[in-house]
């Protein structure tokens, strides 16, 4: 099975399905220097006039530091398999332990772009912007309560250069 390009308009299963139930990772770096996270809060849709996906990342993630290096970033996605690996990916940091040894899953690097091999589907993004979440912005209160530590998400958001799925 090997990826092939795929026109994102033709994608024909709920982005809500993709990243809240059946999560995703998000990497990013180069060869050598790369780090992986699991994700499930994150948005697909369009701003500025491009298709774009929209990450929310908090400061204490090891993924962060390689964002921030970094021009690109991916999402990578399994169709709800490998939900064992993407919980290790969610709950150990690529500060401490080598996240491709301990699930097998293994990297692709493409253009300044990392990915998962074993995904089903792949968005390649192009960093554009960050936003840092602000208090100040919630207008329901309660969304603080997500936030007991203080350590507020930075949304990234990535034009998507390249959709990849597996044939
Ligand atoms: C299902 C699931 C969803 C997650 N979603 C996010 C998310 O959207 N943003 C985030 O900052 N952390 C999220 N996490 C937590 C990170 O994946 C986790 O802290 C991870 O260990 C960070 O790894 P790193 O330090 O190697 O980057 C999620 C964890 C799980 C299990």
């Amino acid at each position: 099975m090997k990826f092939n390009e795929k026109n994102i308009r033709e994608l024909n299963k709920s982005p809500i399905k993709l990243i809240a139930d059946e999560w995703a990772l998000l990497s990013a770096g180069k060869c050598g220097a790369w780090n992986t996270m699991t994700i499930s809060w994150g948005g697909i849709g369009e701003l500025w006039g491009k298709d774009a996906a929209f990450v929310f990342v908090r400061p204490q993630r090891y993924t962060r530091e390689f964002i921030e290096s970094s021009d690109m970033f991916s999402l990578s996605f399994f169709g709800g398999k490998y939900k064992d690996e993407l919980s290790l990916c969610g709950s150990k940091s690529g500060r401490d332990t080598d996240k491709s040894l301990l699930t097998g899953l293994t990297p692709v690097f493409d253009n300044g772009a990392v990915y998962i091999r074993q995904a089903e589907l792949v968005l390649v993004c192009r960093k554009m912007a960050f936003f840092d979440l602000e208090p100040k912005g919630f207008t329901d209160k309660k969304i603080e309560n997500n936030y007991s530590n203080g350590d507020y998400h930075r949304m990234y958001v990535g034009e998507i250069v390249k959709t990849l799925e597996k044939s």
